[in-house]
């Protein structure tokens, strides 16, 4: 085993900004992805998570489903062994997966998390999607399960409730949602006892959802930005024809020479200075340093912001089509288009 040790040309991670979150607790405005999907094997993203945090990073973004949460946390018991650096350094987040909301589950997926992550608590834990359903990793869009079901309010707050009761077992020390729309936000905020203090939600060039984002800023709701650079490599199962490519955007390409860096860098520039969190996903090093690099490099300038302001598409990519729980369905019915929860 290799020991872990600071990267002499890393960041320094007191440079790196960090958002305040309504409790007050401040969280690194960059973070680590770890899902690999079918490219990268467990061991490859928990090499990256232990270069990452080598590197600067101090925010890493888990999830159950992405099957990679005991390799990872092998890889952060040697980064705590390593002695430079401590648990309080560290924003760990993790979710529970959509077949776990049943009564009690939740606290059982979060025990597992814990146990597997190597960790007594978790600074975030997010509900991974509203909708209680199970379906196989890496199963295609057009597959369905016949156990799924639409976003019923009251199941969904029997699993807030699991979700709170974490936060006053302080196993968890803050609580979130994911893939959330701003009515099921609404109901949410009205009868939560603790409410979110992050979302996370697909954010990026070509998909900057503005209303669901300031919806949530204006309540004191930090978003979390996934896909920050389009998620340009996902498995083609993932893709529709219509989607676009952020990273081929004139103006984001542009913007990459001026600078000499590669698109990808200017989707992640741009979503830390517009006040997301981005997570961006990288198993290379020169790739998650660069990424990290811009949160401390001279800023995007107005112009800069104002043209990429204008370049949203809607291109949602990440459309949830195995969750659809009837026939004859789009995948639009799962975000609320026109403002009101889709019935059942
Ligand atoms: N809450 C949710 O439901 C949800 C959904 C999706 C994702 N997420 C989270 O968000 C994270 C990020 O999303 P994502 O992994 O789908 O997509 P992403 O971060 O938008 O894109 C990742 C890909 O971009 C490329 N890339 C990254 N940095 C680069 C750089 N500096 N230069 C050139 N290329 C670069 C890499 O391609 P190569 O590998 O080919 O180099 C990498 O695989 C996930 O890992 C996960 O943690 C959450």
């Amino acid at each position: 085993m290799e020991k872990f040790t600071l990267a002499p040309d890393g960041v320094n991670p007191a440079a790196v900004p960090a958002r305040t979150l309504c409790t007050g607790a401040r969280i690194p405005a960059i973070g680590l992805g770890t899902f690999g999907s079918d490219r990268f094997t467990p061991a490859q993203v928990a090499a990256a998570v232990k270069g990452a945090v080598s590197v600067g990073y101090r925010h890493i973004d888990c999830a159950s489903v992405y099957g990679n949460e005991p390799q990872i946390g092998a890889a952060l018991g040697e980064v705590l062994d390593g002695g430079s650096i401590t648990r309080q350094d560290l924003w760990i987040t993790s979710k529970v997966w959509n077949d776990m909301h049943g009564k009690g589950d939740v606290l059982l997926s979060c025990a597992r998390s814990l146990r597997d992550l190597r960790l007594d608590y978790l600074d975030l834990y997010l509900v991974h999607w509203p909708f209680p359903n199970f379906h196989a990793p890496g199963c295609d869009v057009t597959s369905r399960s016949p156990d799924a079901r639409p976003y019923i309010h009251d199941e969904f707050m029997k699993t807030w409730r699991q979700m709170e009761r974490l936060v006053e077992m302080r196993l968890v020390r803050h609580i979130g949602t994911s893939n959330m729309t701003i009515p099921k936000m609404k109901l949410l905020l009205r009868d939560a006892r603790i409410q979110p203090a992050c979302n996370e939600m697909e954010l990026h060039p070509h998909f900057q959802q503005p209303e669901f984002f300031h919806f949530c800023t204006d309540h004191g709701i930090q978003p979390i930005g996934f896909c920050p650079i389009g998620s340009p490599t996902r498995p083609d199962r993932d893709k529709t024809e219509t989607d676009s490519v952020d990273i081929d955007d004139p103006v984001v390409k542009r913007i990459a020479v001026r600078l000499g860096v590669h698109p990808a860098v200017v989707c992640v520039k741009w979503a830390v200075q517009r006040g997301q969190i981005p997570i961006p996903f990288s198993v290379h090093r020169n790739e998650y340093l660069g990424n990290l690099q811009s949160t401390v490099s001279p800023p995007l300038t107005d112009e800069d912001m104002q043209a990429l302001a204008k370049i949203d598409k809607g291109c949602r990519l990440i459309k949830g089509q195995v969750f659809l729980w009837k026939d004859n369905q789009s995948w639009e019915d799962l975000w609320d288009g026109d403002g009101e929860i889709t019935p059942p």
